[in-house]
């Protein structure tokens, strides 16, 4: 049960520190999800994973051109460099792993994410904070396991395919999630703010869920999907 001790703790807790409370058991839940729990299992295909890369491409490719539009902004400048993006490698990957042998198909919550994006980009680009926290943190720790399972999975011989995970090397990759880190204490923002920040986090998460949900490969094929736009 959550005392007012621990409130006005959290209340002046930093914003990473707020950011990973408010997130840790959805972490859980999305880890075991799905298409995800199937990939840490070891268990995934070419045609799923390329099926996963191709609808995190799409988030990647609307999520940042708005970070890039929005650099200037006093939250989004503490946290957006050019080295986090991932859009390029997401494209290089799906290219070495031959994506033309799966479909244009978006799965629905992809498509419902891009849409939020851009509702963000449009109305509140403060919150594309949370977003990037979500996937830049998320691909700078977790995405180091999942790059060695990925690998094995699909016996790639080498790091074409993979490219997603390379932020240079292990120290590279730790020195950058620091630099985020300290971002992210920098953001001056009120305790309102934080808040809405770690729901927009919360949701991010969820919407994770429902993609990896939607994209388990046991469920393929039951799910309408909306076709990718150009
Ligand atoms: C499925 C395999 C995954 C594994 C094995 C994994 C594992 C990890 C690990 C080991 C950390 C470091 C925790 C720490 O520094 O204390 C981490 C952090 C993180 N992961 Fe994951 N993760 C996975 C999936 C995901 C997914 C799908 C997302 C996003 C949707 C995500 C988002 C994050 C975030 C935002 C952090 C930073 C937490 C923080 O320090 O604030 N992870 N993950």
């Amino acid at each position: 049960m959550s005392t007012h001790q621990d409130d006005t703790a959290l209340a002046s807790a930093s914003l990473p520190d707020r950011l990973r409370h408010a997130t840790r058991s959805l972490h859980t839940e999305v880890e075991r999800t799905g298409v995800m729990r199937h990939l840490l299992a070891g268990h995934i295909d070419r045609a799923a994973y390329t099926a996963l890369l191709r609808n995190l491409a799409a988030i990647y490719a609307t999520m940042e051109p708005l970070l890039a539009a929005h650099r200037d902004h006093r939250w989004l400048r503490c946290i957006v460099d050019d080295a986090l993006f991932r859009s390029a490698a997401l494209a290089a990957d799906l290219q070495a792993l031959d994506a033309s042998a799966v479909t244009d198909a978006l799965a629905p919550s992809a498509q419902r994410y891009r849409l939020h994006l851009q509702h963000l980009g449009a109305h509140a680009p403060g919150l594309l904070v949370a977003h990037a926290y979500v996937r830049y943190l998320g691909d700078l720790s977790g995405g180091q396991v999942v790059r060695r399972i990925v690998g094995k999975s699909l016996h790639l011989p080498t790091d074409a395919g993979l490219r997603f995970y390379e932020f240079g090397d292990a120290a590279q990759a730790k020195s950058l999630a620091q630099w985020f880190r300290q971002g992210l204490t920098a953001i001056d923002a009120t305790d309102e703010e934080k808040q809405a920040l770690c729901a927009e986090a919360q949701f991010a998460f969820t919407l994770h869920r429902t993609l990896f949900e939607e994209l388990d490969p046991g469920r393929q094929g039951t799910l309408p999907v909306t076709t990718m736009p150009s």
